[in-house]
């Protein structure tokens, strides 16, 4: 299988620890034994830190994007070095340059790309270049629950839902001041339009990840369409 999988930098990089990164790099090690493997990584709390100051000193929205893809990418730069001989070299720019760096048969790793999204886009539009068979979106949350949990405490955790209805909740839970979503919007519209199998799991143990992918074991939110079924 081809496997795209969008490691948070939330759960990667909360703090910056060489365990963490290595931990992931087991993991995925272990992925990439069975199967082809892209990772993105996100930017975690340092991008966060970075987009702030950058704001505080005037940069507009598109510039502090800039900041937080460099961010993405060193951290992309870190999983890289925890995974040695078995990644290559590089995080690629764009989609093109990941798919030709996989001729390596090396694991890919990438950040960001350009403004305006989050690497969970990046990840998705990734899968669709790349014609994954499955996206693994590994998040500090359990999946998608019917609206933002913090927001509504009767929120329920949904085990499958289609991709029209993660784009409904993503949407929604949008509309909300100060809410977050599981999922970047724009990731949520890539797997409706693809119909890409995605599942939307809490991946702060790594475990959880080799899991899902090796054994389709999970605890998070599957994503299937009504085609895939
Ligand atoms: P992240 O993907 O880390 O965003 O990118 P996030 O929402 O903080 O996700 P977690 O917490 O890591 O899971 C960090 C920032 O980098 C910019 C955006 O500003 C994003 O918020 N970015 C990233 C882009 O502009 N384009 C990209 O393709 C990726």
């Amino acid at each position: 299988m081809i496997v795209v999988i969008a490691i948070g930098g939330s759960i990667i990089a909360p703090n910056l620890h060489s365990k963490s990164f290595k931990e992931y790099a087991k993991a995925i090690k272990e992925i990439a034994a069975q199967h082809k493997v892209f990772i993105t990584v996100g930017g975690g709390a340092m991008a966060r830190e970075y987009i702030r100051i950058a704001r505080n000193l005037g940069a507009n929205e598109a510039f502090c994007d800039l900041i937080g893809i460099d961010l993405t990418r060193l951290n992309a730069r870190l999983l890289i070095s925890a995974l040695s001989e078995d990644a290559y070299p590089i995080p690629p720019l764009d989609y093109k340059e990941a798919e030709s760096f996989a001729s390596s048969e090396k694991i890919v790793v990438m950040g960001g790309v350009i403004p305006g999204q989050t690497t969970d886009a990046t990840a998705a539009i990734l899968s669709e270049f790349v014609k994954a068979d499955l996206f693994v979106n590994a998040t500090s949350v359990d999946g998608v629950y019917t609206s933002d949990p913090r927001v509504e405490p009767s929120a329920k955790k949904l085990d499958k839902i289609t991709p029209e209805q993660l784009v409904e909740i993503v949407m929604k839970s949008e509309m909300k001041a100060g809410a977050e979503s599981v999922i970047d919007p724009l990731a949520a519209k890539i797997i409706e339009r693809s119909k890409i199998p995605t599942i939307v799991l809490n991946g702060t143990d790594p475990k959880n990840i080799v899991d899902a992918v090796i054994k389709n074991y999970h605890f998070g939110t599957e994503i299937i369409s009504s085609y895939n079924k």
